[in-house]
């Protein structure tokens, strides 16, 4: 499977919006300014197709991106973000609850959390969430680049602890879009998600 090989195919803000409800679909969830557009970009090695920002709460809408017919990949609004008006949290939170609850497609999910500061309230719902609906998730643990080797092998330690009760299908690892920590990983996992 050629990552590189991708194209934007739409922006919608719900999932009325979105083309038929078929094929493979592996998205990219977790909290604002985790990192998601990054590692979207650097597993696809492209510069700018997920746009990214300093800002939180860049990503507003359910971006598709297709890499062969079929076989897509979702860059998702981020969650746990204030600093936006409540009507539009409410309206965002709803769309994304929406898109994994009722998307066929949906057979694999990418949760992203910085590896300084793991496993908030809302990821642990989004993993109890993913674990209902027996998805399986690689959770990534994001901007590696900013720990030692050292520390950051002790966080993976502790995160993979903390999830392995919840589930045999949580894959944990760090990752980073500065570095390329963890891509190789990344692409072997989502392309093992494809073909099964
Ligand atoms: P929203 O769309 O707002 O939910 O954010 P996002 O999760 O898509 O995050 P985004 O990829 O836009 O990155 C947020 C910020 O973190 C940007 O300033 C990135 O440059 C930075 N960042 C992302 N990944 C890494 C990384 O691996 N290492 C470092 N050091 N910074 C990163
Ligand atoms: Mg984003």
């Amino acid at each position: 499977l050629n990552f590189n090989k991708v194209h934007f195919v739409t922006s919608a803000p719900d999932i009325r919006h979105l083309p038929n409800d078929g094929g493979v679909e592996i998205a990219f969830a977790g909290r604002s300014n985790a990192g998601k557009s990054s590692a979207l970009n650097t597993l696809t090695k492209h510069k700018n197709l997920a746009r990214t920002s300093k800002t939180p709460g860049r990503t507003q809408l359910i971006n598709l991106f297709e890499l062969e017919p079929g076989k897509r990949l979702v860059d998702l609004p981020g969650y746990g973000y204030a600093q936006v008006p409540l009507e539009m949290k409410l309206k965002w939170q709803k769309s994304l609850a929406e898109y994994l609850q009722r998307r066929e497609s949906l057979k694999g999910l990418v949760i992203l959390m910085d590896i300084r500061h793991p496993l908030k309230d809302t990821d642990m719902n989004m993993l109890e969430w993913s674990s209902h609906r027996q998805l399986p998730v690689m959770l990534l643990l994001t901007k590696a680049d900013k720990l030692s080797p050292g520390p950051r092998n002790n966080q993976v330690i502790k995160v993979r602890q903390a999830v392995a009760n919840l589930g045999s299908q949580i894959q944990v690892e760090a990752f980073s879009s500065l570095t390329n920590i963890g891509v190789e990983k990344l692409a072997q996992t989502l392309t093992e998600w494809y073909v099964s």
